[in-house]
């Protein structure tokens, strides 16, 4: 799939079903989180990939859809490696999910249901006390046609030369 249309098919999937993910298809998933920018290339984060069906289901107590898939990727991140910590996290996420959508799956960033109970979450997954853990991705299959949330139109959010002045 070309990156653009990638782009603009990438939607939150919150209604996913289990689907086979092949290693291959795993690695580059991953492979495009591990190529994402960080600040000063300090790569603070860590992939944890989950496939066990008990640790599964603990982590959907955060969000319910997490137990409708066979694979995780969890993003962790080591706050004293990079000031950009957050940022970094955000960059390997967005990149996971648009290989998630060029290869087919489905997936949502599940991070504020996350952090709602992130102790406990970490204690599911053995994260180091100071480290966060961050996202959660299913990937799953999208269980009816996906849509990505209406987005502002360009006219109403670009500005030309100086904030304020629409574009022509
Ligand atoms: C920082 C961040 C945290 C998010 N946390 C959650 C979450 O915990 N659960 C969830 O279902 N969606 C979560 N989302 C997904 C957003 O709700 C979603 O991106 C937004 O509604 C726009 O929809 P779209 O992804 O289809 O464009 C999160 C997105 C971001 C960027």
């Amino acid at each position: 799939m070309d990156l653009f249309e990638t782009i603009a098919k990438r939607a939150s999937v919150r209604d996913l079903q289990p689907t086979d993910v092949p290693e291959g298809d795993l690695e580059r998933i991953l492979d495009a989180g591990r190529r994402a920018p960080s600040g000063r290339n300090r790569q603070p984060i860590e992939f944890i990939v989950i496939s066990d069906v008990d640790t599964i289901k603990k982590l959907s107590k955060a969000q319910d859809c997490i137990a409708d898939v066979s694979v995780l990727i969890a993003v962790a991140a080591d706050p004293e490696k990079s000031e950009y910590w957050l940022e970094d996290v955000a960059a390997a996420t967005e990149n996971m999910l648009l290989a998630i959508t060029a290869l087919g799956y489905a997936s949502v960033w599940v991070e504020g249901t996350l952090l709602r109970a992130e102790a406990d979450h970490k204690k599911v997954l053995g994260v180091p006390d100071n480290m966060r853990l961050m996202v959660v991705l299913p990937v799953g299959a999208p269980a009816k046609a996906t849509a990505q949330a209406q987005k502002r139109p360009l006219k109403e959010m670009v500005h030309r030369e100086r904030y304020g002045t629409p574009r022509p």
